[in-house]
């Protein structure tokens, strides 16, 4: 049942991000290598859940009004009871200053390196595939990894910033590349943000919050 349920959301990423690589000025390229690694991914086991305070407060019923992102919220908030929820502290428990963020911060892995991938989550040498919640009034620091990155906005907005671009604000259907390297930072006001989060290359890198 529960690997039903990761199924179902896998194949919603699927018909999200090829439907995001429509539009114009789309990270096509990226798009299609996402679709691709989680097209052949497959579920299998027991779950073994685990919930979180960010996820109990914010991961919340809403109208979203992109199609795409509002079906997978449906589908998260029906899987979300069986998913293997991790909180910020466990990435970033000893970084100074982010008491507040490893709080209010918490994500899932459906596939992933295999210390990751729990229960019925899918181990990959390949693709991280995730989703993300961020409470309301939350800044995630600018921070950076080898591995390239789609993010994909599944409801609520936040302020974006890649390299050394201005904040941008993002909203449900949106697709934000974060290449190789690029520092990128996200910060939420008065809505939390749910997010889905494909690494597509390098999964096994390690991650650095940059504090110059
Ligand atoms: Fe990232």
């Amino acid at each position: 049942m529960t690997a039903a349920s990761y199924q179902a959301l896998t194949d919603l990423a699927t018909v999200a991000l090829r439907a995001a690589g429509a539009q114009p000025f789309a990270p096509k390229a990226e798009l299609a290598r996402a679709v691709g690694l989680l097209s052949g991914l497959s579920f299998s086991g027991e779950a073994s859940p685990r919930s979180h305070g960010a996820v109990e407060r914010y991961l919340k019923p809403r109208a979203v009004r992109h199609r795409h992102a509002g079906a997978l919220l449906d589908t998260l908030l029906e899987t979300a009871p069986a998913i293997d929820w991790i909180g910020g502290e466990s990435g970033y428990g000893g970084e100074p200053d982010m008491t507040e963020f490893c709080a209010n911060y918490a994500f899932c892995a459906l596939a992933g390196p295999a210390r990751w991938a729990t229960g019925c989550s899918a181990p990959s040498d390949e693709v991280g595939f995730n989703f993300t919640v961020q409470g309301p009034n939350v800044t995630y620091p600018d921070h950076a990894h080898k591995a390239i990155e789609l993010y994909y906005v599944v409801s609520g907005k936040a302020l974006w910033k890649r390299g050394g671009e201005p904040w941008v604000e993002r909203y449900p259907g949106d697709v934000i590349l974060h290449t190789a390297g690029m520092r990128h930072a996200m910060k939420t006001a008065d809505e939390p943000l749910v997010a889905m989060a494909v690494w597509i290359s390098d999964i096994q890198s390690g991650l650095v919050v940059v504090r110059a």
